[in-house]
């Protein structure tokens, strides 16, 4: 796995690209992003769920979720980019949500949530910048209650050993702009999930051949 960008210049460069992340990460996902989010949501979300969407930032996944939930359900945002969130927020007034939603800034990395506190807990393309790809997903089984839903998606490997030749040069161009690749890169945390017990429920492999994406649900197991 390629080494992630610091954390700061991170955090700086989400606050810069804020207003025009959502039309970047489709154009260069060929908008299976959002097709990624929607099938997230539909496997995972039910009405009246209490969802936490970890590293939300500007708010696709938290949208479709907070109509999922219906008026009573609850969906949090929680991101270190209080950028990205701005850009939520404004989308939320504008979609008059916002009574269902909450925005936190943070790192995922040491969610202030208690154990056990969220029905779904979601991250969509949220792992593939974070420095610990694994530890972020230990805090998220760690907030999930038991039985209740993980729902992630993230950057994953191209299957075909040609692609992911090609992929990696393109990948080693990319990150020489960093406000281009965003510190994105593929990551795997399902074994480590599975490790914790997790039971898939729904997985699917998505995007584009150079920047496919692997979407998928685990139920974390009851005591
Ligand atoms: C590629 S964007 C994905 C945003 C959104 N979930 C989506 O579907 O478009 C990655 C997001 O993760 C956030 N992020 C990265 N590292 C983080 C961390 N350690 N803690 C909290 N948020 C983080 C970034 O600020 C950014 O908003």
């Amino acid at each position: 796995m390629r080494a992630a960008l610091d954390k700061l210049k991170l955090n700086a460069i989400y606050d810069r690209v804020a207003h025009h992340y959502d039309f970047q990460h489709a154009f260069f996902t060929a908008g299976s992003d959002q097709r990624g989010r929607g099938l997230l949501v539909a496997a995972a979300v039910n009405a009246g769920d209490k969802v936490l969407d970890c590293g939300a930032g500007t708010g696709s996944t938290a949208l479709l979720a907070a109509k999922k939930v219906g008026q009573s359900g609850k969906v949090v945002l929680f991101d270190m980019s209080a950028g990205m969130l701005a850009v939520a927020k404004a989308r939320a007034a504008k979609e008059r949500l916002e009574e269902r939603l909450r925005f936190e800034t943070g790192d995922m990395l040491n969610l202030p949530f208690e154990d056990d506190s969220f029905d779904v807990v979601l991250s969509t393309y949220s792992l593939c910048p974070v420095y610990d790809p694994a530890k972020a997903a230990r805090e998220l089984y760690r907030v999930t209650r038991p039985g209740g839903r993980i729902g992630i998606a993230h950057s994953c490997q191209p299957a075909r050993p040609w692609v992911r030749w090609l992929a990696d040069r393109v990948e080693n161009v990319v990150w020489r702009f960093p406000a281009l690749s965003l510190g994105c890169r593929a990551v795997s945390v399902s074994p480590l999930l599975e490790q914790l017990g997790c039971v898939t429920t729904f997985k699917k492999r998505i995007g584009i051949p150079l920047w496919p994406f692997v979407v998928f649900v685990m139920e974390k197991p009851r005591p």
